[in-house]
């Protein structure tokens, strides 16, 4: 660990400790909710995870429950946080209203978060990722939540040609989702501008690691490949190799949420921040690496570049350095070095 990701933790730390508050984590079966839930027992938080296992898991919630039930009983009280689990559909703004109830933080995570399956099915992306976000954003202002910290997406720049991408400057949305997410933010800023409520929103660019989903049809391209590879399967690197994505190990992504927690109120007024690791790689660059690392002999092949993409990512994260203090732990390698064993006992392959 680096001297300034130390200090980034170090600060989480210190204020967490002695502190017992009641966190909502929407989408708590999915990827990052699942992760984020963990990091919050651990800190000794209560926390209401919330999903209606559209793509979520029910085996990652059993699985919370059981690692929970297992550091419960080793802990003392002061360590024992709480958690308990509602089914339910953001959708409704009633179900909301519901979970929202005596909150103090909510960490809005569901939704749905893939370019192709928003061109297919638009109607569920503007009911999934924008009406569900607005009756969240509604519900925990009136339930007088203290912030809300919330998952937007780098597909929000769009046509943007300047790299890295500074949130300030955005292009041209190529994709509903990414007129979704960016909905979500302009709602967020009128939200903080009309009623004073707060929240950050992260821009998240391509984030993997542990409970990422390998079996979607719209899986995400590092778990997509590395089932391909452990199957020993030749696989496709849509567009000519030389498309560029920053790649985020999910622990990075649960620190800058807790970073967004204890960020002073200035830079939560509806504010939004790159959450990346702040160096990309070409997608050759990745499937070599990931073959590498696999010690395989697959093979890859160029595909169609894919409609809504954005051809080259990278992501300037100064501002969540010098607002909020975070600094990425993992190069790429390190994190795909510590999330490979978790792909490969899901895949079922040793
Ligand atoms: N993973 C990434 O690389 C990435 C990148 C950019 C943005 N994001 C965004 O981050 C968020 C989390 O992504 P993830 O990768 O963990 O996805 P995920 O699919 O693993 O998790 C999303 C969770 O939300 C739940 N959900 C969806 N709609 C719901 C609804 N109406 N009510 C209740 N629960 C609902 C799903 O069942 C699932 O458990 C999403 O908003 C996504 O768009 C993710």
């Amino acid at each position: 660990m680096n001297e300034y990701n130390y200090k980034s933790y170090e600060s989480i730390i210190r204020w967490f400790s002695g502190k017992k508050l009641n966190f909502l984590v929407t989408g708590a079966a999915g990827f990052i909710g699942t992760n984020l839930v963990l990091k919050l027992l651990e800190l000794g938080q209560n926390v209401t995870g919330a999903d209606n296992f559209l793509t979520g898991k029910r085996s990652n919630i059993a699985l919370i429950n059981e690692l929970h039930a297992k550091v419960a009983k080793d802990a003392d009280e002061r360590k024992g946080g709480n958690f308990s689990f509602i089914e339910c559909d953001l959708r409704d703004i009633n179900e909301c209203r519901r979970i929202t109830a005596g909150i103090d933080f909510v960490f809005h995570e569901a939704g749905l978060g893939s370019v192709p399956w928003s061109l297919e099915d638009p109607l569920l992306f503007h009911a999934d990722d924008d009406t569900a976000f607005f009756n969240i954003l509604n519900a925990s202002k009136e339930n007088a939540v203290k912030k809300l910290i919330y998952a937007s997406s780098s597909a929000v720049y769009g046509t943007c040609k300047k790299l890295p991408a500074v949130e300030n400057k955005i292009g041209g949305q190529v994709s509903m989702y990414a007129s979704a997410k960016l909905t979500n933010e302009i709602y967020a800023k009128t939200f903080y501008n009309v009623f004073g409520f707060e929240s950050i929103g992260f821009r998240y660019f391509n984030i993997y690691g542990d409970f990422q989903d390998p079996d979607s049809k719209y899986a995400a391209v590092i778990p997509a490949w590395i089932k391909n590879i452990l199957g020993g399967k030749t696989f496709i690197v849509n567009g000519d190799g030389k498309t560029t994505r920053d790649f985020c190990y999910v622990d990075d992504v649960v620190k800058i949420n807790l970073l967004g927690v204890i960020a002073d109120k200035k830079y939560a007024e509806g504010s939004v921040y790159n959450a990346a690791s702040g160096s990309s790689v070409t997608l050759k660059d990745l499937a070599e690496m990931l073959v590498r690392l696999l010690n395989s002999n697959v093979k890859y092949e160029f595909g169609p570049f894919r409609q809504g993409d954005i051809k080259y990512s990278a992501a300037d994260i100064t501002k969540a350095k010098n607002d909020l203090g975070y600094f990425p732990g993992s190069t790429l390698e390190e994190g795909l070095e510590k999330s490979l064993n978790w792909y490969k006992k899901v895949l079922k392959i040793h």
